[in-house]
């Protein structure tokens, strides 16, 4: 495909497949097209690696932190499970937010906590509402570690941001869908890996091995559970679709 910005003519044109289409620049498809691509340069580019949320590192873009913001405010969850902690920049997220709630703590599990994330971690003043699991997040023990520190009744969300393979996220999925309440979430994030798998960063088997098709092939043989984008509290614009690493991602239960 083929995209041309002409800023004096004010038209994107678009090329595929021999076809020529040429759009207002200043439409909605317009904005959703140059995004579509923006993601994959910024992705590229390292853009989600400049972010930081209270001081420590977050591997994520603002939308998306602003998007998982307002689903937790919504849900207020008694319990934050994420597998992926990394750096721990979205465990703090969650936890400012908990705080700033007056509910909730928060689960980080991780194959590998590394000295210096583990300490600057526990250093943090958040840290009282967070609790570090180091293991194979579909790990049959590490799994029943989690699970034991929910109480029965509590709400709770679960964000899977760890080994982004088909099967690892199907993995998870199936081991702690089950801790979901209904009207919270189970989010099979980066699942924009299908369309990074041409840039220069990426791999060709991602077009088919990322969790969005996780999350698909979990959906389909579990109705209680819908892939839906969560409804925009705010929204003054014509705008519908998220500018987001997450596509597909989100599974809420509905019964
Ligand atoms: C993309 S980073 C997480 C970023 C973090 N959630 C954030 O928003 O800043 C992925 C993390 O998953 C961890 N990981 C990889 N394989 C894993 C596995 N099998 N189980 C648990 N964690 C794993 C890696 O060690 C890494 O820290």
């Amino acid at each position: 495909m083929k995209l041309i910005i002409d800023t004096e003519c004010k038209t994107l044109v678009k090329e595929e497949n021999g076809e020529s289409v040429a759009l207002d620049l200043y439409s909605k498809e317009s904005f959703e097209l140059i995004s579509h691509q923006w993601l994959k340069v910024g992705w590229n580019a390292k853009y989600p690696y400049v972010f930081s949320w209270m001081g420590r590192p977050i591997i994520q873009i603002p939308e998306d932190i602003i998007r998982i913001q307002e689903v937790i405010y919504r849900v207020k969850p008694d319990v934050i499970i994420e597998c992926g902690v990394a750096h721990g920049g979205a465990l703090i997220l969650y936890a400012s937010l908990c705080k700033a709630m007056g509910k909730g703590r928060v689960i980080g599990v991780d194959i590998e906590i590394r000295p210096h994330n583990r300490k600057a971690l526990e250093a943090h003043e958040l840290f009282p509402l967070i609790t570090l699991i180091e293991g194979d997040s579909s790990a049959p023990e590490i799994v029943n570690q989690v699970k034991s520190l929910v109480r029965p009744g509590e709400t709770v969300m679960v964000l899977l941001d760890s080994k982004h393979t088909k099967e690892h996220v199907l993995g998870e999925l199936n081991a702690y869908h089950d801790l979901i309440t209904p009207g919270s979430y189970i989010v099979a994030m980066d699942g924009s890996m299908r369309d990074l798998y041409d840039v220069p960063r990426g791999k060709a088997e991602w077009i088919w091995d990322n969790p969005a098709e996780a999350a698909i092939e979990f959906a389909s043989v579990h109705p209680e559970f819908v892939i839906e984008q969560p409804a925009w509290p705010f929204n003054e614009s014509d705008l519908t679709e998220a500018i987001t690493h997450w596509p597909d991602a989100w599974l809420r239960r509905v019964r």
